[in-house]
């Protein structure tokens, strides 16, 4: 690829280091890498860089409580999600953390172009307090009877008896969850991102309705909360918290830190600098206002506005690019139903490894549901079980083990050369340029739903020309090797489609069928004697049922 090389950034929400990946998590980290694979078989520059989001108030005290300081915690989180992303195939060039030199450095920096802009106001404002703990408290750590109903331990913002919403302050007999102790109101200085500016407001209009690509849902949520010219909507951003406080210490302001929403995007930018350095890559070229190069975040719908208000203004007034684009994603849910620890659907990614599941299958499952929409995708574990065994293994891979057995066996693992020019994988081949459309598109559902209507055309092929019956007749054995031939070659090019999603068995497959990795032009390489196919080893193995009742069990 030459001139229309692209050249790609691209980045996935970076998980707090509070918790464990789970597979509601996942859903947005195996879109982002079927996407990035995706392009990487198109030949374009793509970096695709991540961290873990580490700082923060609930981190500083479940450190506490652990016995551990938080570094020492983050680091161990670190190690778990690293391994969780590795185990799902998810192909970071850089998994970094927040709390990192590179970070601190870009966070003050920014902060301080920010503050020369004239866009950083300093403001006393009224907070809830621990006295025993001597700490301002977020509303999440606030506890007491809900103002409307009288439920006890509700949180400070909703009822989760009556569904009332309310603020922290009408709380009765209100209690800090850290110390048990009776919040009391304290000032302090706070430092706020001027979003009311003039300036601000009109950046993030022509930003998010006309210059950047916005999923139409996303706009029009933009549309609303920047409002009409004079509307004056956007509230100035609240960007320190008062010591004690896990995080960067503001660079003018002692005993005042960056709120970890400022440094966690910045973090991006400070993972993808860290990889920049290793690699002789220059970061300026990437970062600059009016570079070539794209950017992208994959988000899920509950941080857009930190992804399309926030991240862009904070960008563009600190003298950088802002992103290309913002594609957010919906939430997942198991079985109609919101994940749930007590019934066993806040399924952990290490569970499902430790429970023997293929990590393939759910990369496949979850590609057959996703859109460019934000609207959530339903886990539907029986449907899970039913589309690995029938799409995957009994459409896909079962194509393989029906042909590849004459062929080695009798053909010495040699295709026909005048095999390759049939009209059925012609109809394959043709169909690239849609499959890369839809991919490019992040429309995977559609995408997969075209390679398994092929696969089925495939099926279809052998059906009719029954190789096993072929084999019997001594006469017909230039017909046998021009059926599995086809046979194969329209495996080799299905097995390209769907790459991006199951890399692990494209690998396996560029093994079986003696190719180099497979990028999206091979698709017009077909097979020739210089592939002598192997033996066929098990791609695959199908999903058992039981395995599903053992893996709720390992999440209650
Ligand atoms: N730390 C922030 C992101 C900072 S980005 C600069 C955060 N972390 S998170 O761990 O809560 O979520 C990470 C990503 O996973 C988010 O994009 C979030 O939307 C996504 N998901 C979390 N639960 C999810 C589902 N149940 N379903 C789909 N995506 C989910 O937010
Ligand atoms: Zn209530």
């Amino acid at each position: 690829m030459s001139s229309s090389q692209r050249r790609l950034l691209v980045t996935s929400a970076l998980p707090y280091a509070n918790g464990q990946i789970h597979i509601g998590h996942l859903v947005e980290y195996v879109q982002t890498d079927i996407w990035v694979r995706f392009q990487r078989m198109r030949g374009h520059e793509v970096h695709y860089v991540g961290a873990d989001d580490t700082h923060g108030t609930p981190i500083m005290l479940r450190a506490e409580k652990e016995g551990l300081t938080p570094k020492e915690l983050i680091a161990n989180v670190w190690k778990e999600h690293k391994r969780d992303f590795d185990n799902f195939l998810i192909s970071f060039d850089n998994y970094y953390t927040t709390d990192s030199p590179e970070n601190e450095k870009l966070a003050q920096s920014i902060y301080l172009k920010l503050r020369d802009a004239g866009l950083i106001e300093k403001r006393a404002i009224e907070q809830a307090y621990d006295p025993v703990k001597e700490m301002f408290l977020p509303d999440r750590f606030i506890k007491g009877e809900c103002p409307k109903c009288g439920a006890k331990d509700q949180y400070g913002d909703n009822c989760e008896k009556c569904g009332a919403t309310y603020s922290p302050t009408d709380l009765k007999n209100p209690f800090s969850v850290v110390s048990g102790a009776t919040p009391i109101k304290k000032i302090s200085d706070h430092y706020f991102f001027k979003l009311s500016d003039p300036r601000c407001e009109e950046f993030l209009r022509d930003w998010t309705q006309v210059k950047t690509p916005l999923q139409p849902e996303a706009r029009n949520k933009m549309k609303e909360w920047v409002g009409q010219p004079g509307d004056r909507k956007l509230g100035d951003w609240d960007i320190s918290r008062d010591a004690p406080y896990f995080g960067f210490e503001i660079p003018d302001a002692p005993g005042k830190y960056f709120y970890v929403w400022l440094d966690a995007p910045i973090g991006y930018y400070a993972s993808f600098l860290n990889y920049c350095q290793a690699k002789g890559l220059n970061f300026d070229e990437w970062v600059k206002p009016d570079t070539a190069t794209e950017q992208y975040h994959f988000i899920g719908k509950d941080i857009l506005y930190f992804h399309t208000l926030f991240w862009p203004a904070t960008l563009n007034f600190a003298g950088y690019r802002t992103p290309t684009n913002v594609f957010a994603h919906g939430f997942l849910t198991v079985d109609g139903e919101k994940m749930s620890k007590s019934r066993g659907t806040l399924i952990s990614a290490n569970s499902v490894i430790d429970c023997g599941f293929n990590p393939e299958w759910f990369r496949y499952y979850f590609a057959t549901k996703l859109n460019d929409s934000m609207e959530d995708l339903d886990l539907n574990l029986q449907d899970f079980v039913a589309r690995v065994n029938s799409d995957l293994l009994g459409k896909y891979i079962n194509i393989a083990s029906r042909s590849a057995g004459f062929l080695v066996k009798r053909f010495g693992g040699i295709v026909s050369d005048e095999a390759m020019n049939n009209p059925l994988l012609k109809e394959i081949a043709t169909a690239s340029d849609k499959i890369a459309e839809l991919y490019e598109g992040r429309e995977y559902a559609k995408a997969l739903r075209t390679v398994m209507e092929l696969a089925d055309k495939v099926n279809g092929f052998v059906d009719e020309n029954k190789p096993w019956e072929i084999a019997k007749d001594p006469e017909r054995e230039a017909d046998l090797q021009h059926v599995c031939s086809i046979t194969l070659e329209a495996f080799r090019m299905l097995s390209l489609y769907l790459k991006p999603v199951i890399p692990h068995v494209a690998a396996g497959v560029e093994e079986f069928l003696s190719l180099s990795p497979m990028s999206w032009s091979d698709i017009n390489i077909p097979l020739s004697s210089k592939n002598p196919i192997k033996p066929y080893k098990h791609l695959m193995t199908r999903v058992e049922a039981p395995q599903i009742e053992a893996l709720l069990a390992a999440n209650l």
